[in-house]
């Protein structure tokens, strides 16, 4: 374990809690995971599965990571990552879209092979094919090793909004007024531009993934954070539902963690 970062003690969730002393340090406790996971698959083998997500909190992950694949001879070659969702009706360049997003932060950056990322298409006329698909992709590539996670401040994981069920897989999901409001700071502050609904990973496919990372920053996400540790498992506060996942860390600074102690 680092020396700035601190385990915090929460048996009855089975979750393990970080607390780190700074944001950088979330970043880094999160890229030793990563890096751990992504060495531990030599070339040659089936390489390893990173479930990956968008939004502010895991940038600087990735930055970190192509820190090490410049400086360090972390490679990509051998990864396949599966994004945890996408907006519906975004084209892929669109600069929202979150196939955009995992280029610029990371995919150009690395030298992971573009044909093995793989993001939902938002523009599918099948979607109910598209999203059955995702879902049979990710097992034939073995399943997620690594699934990255940031939470909204309803506490969703993905676009799982409250209300997701445990069993839910990848599909179409209506946004949260409250997440798009959250989102509309992408969107030049105009709701109106926000997409209405994305197409999200399902809890059940999240919790499927062998290591879980959750990733929160800020005192905006003390309160899900909360919720998530200390309260009941509940289809309300989707984070809440990884409390059943055998390897499940939350890495949260300071802010995140703000209600915990
Ligand atoms: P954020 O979003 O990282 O931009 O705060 C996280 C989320 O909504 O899951």
């Amino acid at each position: 374990m680092r020396d700035d970062v601190k385990e915090l003690s929460f048996p009855d969730s089975g979750l393990k809690v970080w607390r780190c002393d700074t944001e950088a340090a979330v970043d880094m406790a999160a890229a030793d995971l990563a890096e751990e996971v992504i060495r531990s698959k030599p070339a040659g083998k089936a390489g390893p599965v990173l479930g990956v997500a968008t939004g502010s909190t895991p940038e600087g992950l990735y930055a970190e990571l192509v820190r090490r694949h410049r400086e360090q001879g972390l490679s990509f070659a051998n990864v396949t990552s599966f994004n945890l969702d996408e907006y519906l009706g975004l084209y892929p360049g669109h600069d929202q879209s979150y196939r955009y997003f995992m280029v610029h932060q990371l995919f150009m950056h690395v030298d992971i092979k573009y044909e093995n990322t793989f993001v939902p298409s938002g523009l599918e006329w099948n979607m109910e094919k598209h999203v059955q698909e995702y879902e049979e992709l990710i097992r034939a590539k073995g399943g997620i090793d690594l699934q990255v996670l940031g939470i909204g401040g309803n506490a969703h994981i993905g676009f799982n909004e409250p209300g997701s069920a445990k069993d839910s897989r990848t599909r179409v999901v209506a946004l949260e007024e409250s997440t798009r409001e959250a989102n509309s700071r992408f969107f030049d502050n105009d709701i109106s531009k926000v997409p209405t609904h994305a197409i999200s990973m399902g809890v059940a496919t999240v919790l499927e993934a062998k290591k879980v990372i959750l990733m929160a920053k800020g005192e905006g996400k003390a309160d899900a954070v909360a919720k998530s540790v200390k309260g009941p498992a509940t289809p309300h506060v989707p984070a809440s539902l990884l409390q059943g996942h055998p390897d499940c860390i939350f890495i949260l600074d300071p802010g995140a963690a703000s209600l915990l102690e």
